[in-house]
């Protein structure tokens, strides 16, 4: 490597011209997966925490789905908020839930658009936790793996592309992976939460899917926050399980786990930039301590440069909107 006064790195950082030949990290609309939160109530309301996201009705998702296609955003996630919640979170995994309706509702108007749906029970659960309890209130495994099994199906006969499992019991993609296969869906792939975070930074999202634990908190089912060898532990046996996408979550504070799946595993990555990431930096743009379009590319450049494919992020429409015109 050549030394200064021979290098100067300055010459190539002169106009924006010379620092796009060499920018190393490209973004594009179609990087970007956007969350949608789909409510059986009529209309859209807004999500207090969450500034610039909406609960919208299956009507409205439609809508927002057909604006974010029509910028390029490469997919759309979907969480439902159900009319009644129960014990064994039945309106998860029904062919009149809300998600599944959702799904019709937008694959009637927009064939191509990628769907991408969440499964989980925490928003179907009158306890809001992601799977079934047992009597002394332990989230149960291995009997809330049928359930999700099921769920991931309906979704699929709606017409998902692909089903996204966020609960985080043990051999839950093996489970969904069989069940889809048995039904005929061998060509639906699984984009699995392969590394999630019991991560405070979860919160604003609590609100905007209704979703919040009744009582304890899920570390008993997600991960350590300490934790980094784990997480390759959990993507390999995510792909072994038959994971066609690995995911982590929360993204900005869990670069080094973003670098290490994607260096370890070579599998499409993707990262969730989650509701606290968003909140925070809305938040501080509204004080007018930071600028927020700048701080919003700049993350979304680091989560891309540790090594993520895909990014999941609230801003996923405003980033297209901006690197698109
Ligand atoms: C659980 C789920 C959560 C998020 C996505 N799926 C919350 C949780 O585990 O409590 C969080 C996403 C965000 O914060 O933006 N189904």
């Amino acid at each position: 490597m050549a030394l200064f006064p021979t290098y100067r790195a300055r010459r190539m950082r002169r106009t924006e011209r010379l620092r796009a030949l060499v920018r190393e990290t490209a973004l594009e609309p179609g990087d970007f997966i956007a969350p949608l939160f789909v409510t059986h109530r009529d209309g859209r309301h807004p999500v207090g925490a969450m500034p610039g996201v909406e609960q919208t009705s299956i009507a409205e998702t439609a809508e927002q789905a057909a604006r974010l296609e029509a910028l390029g955003v490469g997919a759309v996630l979907l969480f439902g908020i159900p009319a009644v919640k129960d014990e064994r979170g039945s309106g998860a995994y029904t062919a009149d839930g809300v998600v599944q309706r959702a799904v019709r509702a937008i694959k009637e108007r927009i064939r191509d658009l990628v769907v991408i749906t969440d499964v989980c029970l925490c928003e179907y659960t009158d306890h809001g936790h992601c799977g079934l309890l047992t009597a002394d209130g332990e989230v149960d495994n291995d009997s809330t793996l049928e359930l999700l099994a099921r769920m991931a199906v309906s979704h699929v006969e709606a017409g998902a592309d692909i089903v996204a499992p966020s609960d985080m019991m043990d051999g839950r993609v093996a489970a969904i992976r069989q069940t889809l296969d048995a039904a005929g869906f061998t060509a639906t792939p699984i984009m699995s939460y392969a590394a999630k975070y019991a991560s405070a930074f979860y919160g604003p999202f609590r609100e905007a899917a209704e979703s919040t634990p009744q009582f304890g908190d899920r570390r008993g089912y997600q991960m350590d926050p300490a934790n980094a060898d784990e997480a390759l532990r959990e993507a390999q046996l995510d792909i072994e399980e038959g994971a066609d996408i690995l995911m982590v979550k929360p993204a900005l504070p869990y670069l080094d786990v973003i670098y290490r799946v994607k260096r370890e595993t070579g599998y499409p990555l993707a990262a969730y930039h989650v509701s606290g990431e968003y909140s925070m930096i809305k938040a501080a743009a509204e004080r007018g301590w930071i600028d927020e379009e700048r701080v919003m590319l700049e993350v979304v450049q680091s989560i891309r440069r540790a090594g993520a494919d895909l990014i999941i992020t609230y801003y996923a429409g405003e980033l297209a909107k901006r690197l698109g015109g």
